[in-house]
């Protein structure tokens, strides 16, 4: 069964949460798509080469979590190139056998636009930054100014800017609980597999 469930939105809006349970919950493959460009980020050098050279084992990296690699792809995701290389391999995840749930930015809009299902998911910036700060401590208002920093980024790149595809449902997570978000995105994805053909 080919069946793709494409999940975008800005950092910390939630996405990761969604798609591990809807992966978990459905038996699909799931890939976090940022760590391709967390990997690149992280590696320095010439990351054209780096994105070429990307292997699965480098997505297994202990220092890909941090603020500083989010910063760093976010910069590199910019470079056309650099997404150009990274393309085939997730759409060959996203349409092998099985289900497979991709999170990203691009994913609904370049990647994968055929998905049977696509999400938006998102929040306020001063939601997803108090949520990120959590996580990472130190000075929520510099959390805050990097979060909107990369927002900004990530929106306004000419080349697969962070968009909500016209045929997403958007999921406002601000004042959702993780289980009610998780719980409107698998009954999304149930509806539409019982719809198939
Ligand atoms: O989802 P994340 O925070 O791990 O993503 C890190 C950065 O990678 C993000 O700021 C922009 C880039 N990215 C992208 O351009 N396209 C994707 N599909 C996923 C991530």
């Amino acid at each position: 069964m080919i069946f793709t469930v494409a999940i975008d939105g800005p950092a910390a809006a939630g996405k990761g949460t969604i798609s591990r349970a809807v992966a978990e919950r459905f038996g699909f493959r799931h890939l976090d798509t940022g760590l391709l460009y967390r990997v690149v980020g992280v590696l320095g050098g010439d990351p054209v080469a780096a994105a070429r050279g990307l292997g699965p084992e480098d997505l297994t990296r202990s220092d890909l979590r941090t603020l500083e690699a989010g910063q760093a792809a976010s910069r590199v995701a910019v470079i056309p190139e650099v997404r150009a290389a990274l393309v085939d391999f997730q759409r060959r995840f996203a349409r092998a056998d099985g289900g497979a749930v991709l999170d990203g930015r691009d994913i609904g809009t370049v990647i994968c636009p055929e998905a049977e299902v696509k999400l938006y998911i998102t929040a306020s910036a001063e939601v997803r930054a108090h949520r990120r700060w959590l996580e990472v401590g130190g000075d929520a208002a510099q959390v805050l100014a990097e979060l909107r920093e990369r927002d900004a980024r990530d929106m306004g790149r000419a080349d697969a800017p962070l968009r909500a595809a016209p045929d997403a449902v958007v999921i406002d997570t601000s004042d959702l609980g993780i289980d009610e978000a998780v719980a409107r995105a698998c009954n999304l994805v149930a509806a539409k597999l019982v719809r198939r053909p």
